[in-house]
């Protein structure tokens, strides 16, 4: 697994959270409200969204998925380990590989993906075509030609993140 190290050099204004603290390219608050808007607006009933975030950091957004969109249920998996670790609040996160994890139980799977290798993230949106049925919620253009031929673009919604508002994509699988 490779990381992009030109995406992680940080802005002034992200220099001001302290590098400890950030976990990149998180929502702020109002982001994340206007992804549960998003997310309200595809799937009226909550129930049925079991929710997987590829690369969840230290699982805050599944936290506030979680509150947020009262009745669903999210999960995370985080290749670093230190930053599960960080997470102290009851949620479902672990530490692996998203390669590796079976994605046909999930409803819906958010990718805060800019950080990733251009490569790994064919990769991902490779078997995010062959094994999933859902929504899939991505900060990256899709360039896979398997999963383009079998998504359908939904929407991109700009969404503030805190570097800047950031488009969103939406594609239903
Ligand atoms: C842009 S960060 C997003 C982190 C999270 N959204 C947050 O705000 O803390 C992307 C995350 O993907 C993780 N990651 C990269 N490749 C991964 C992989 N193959 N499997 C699981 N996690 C991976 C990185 O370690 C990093 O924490």
């Amino acid at each position: 697994m490779e990381l992009n190290p030109a995406l992680f050099e940080f802005s002034r204004a992200e220099g001001s959270y302290g590098r400890e603290n950030l976990t990149y390219g998180s929502l702020t608050t109002r982001g994340m409200l206007t992804m549960v808007r998003s997310i309200r607006s595809l799937i009226p009933n909550i129930s049925l969204i079991e929710g997987l975030d590829l690369g969840c950091g230290d699982g805050e957004l599944v936290y506030h998925l979680q509150r947020e969109l009262t009745g669903s249920t999210w999960y995370g998996v985080e290749i670093c380990g230190s930053r599960v670790a960080k997470q102290r609040r009851p949620v479902f996160i672990w530490e692996g590989d998203m390669l590796a994890e079976s994605l046909h139980s999930y409803t819906v799977l958010h990718a805060d993906n800019l950080c990733l290798d251009d490569a790994i993230a064919e990769q991902l949106e490779s078997k995010i075509a062959c094994e999933f049925k859902g929504i899939y919620i991505t900060y990256r253009t899709p360039t896979c030609l398997s999963f383009l031929k079998k998504a359908v673009f939904l929407q991109t919604v700009p969404t503030e993140t805190t570097w800047y508002t950031h488009p969103i994509h939406y594609y239903k699988l």
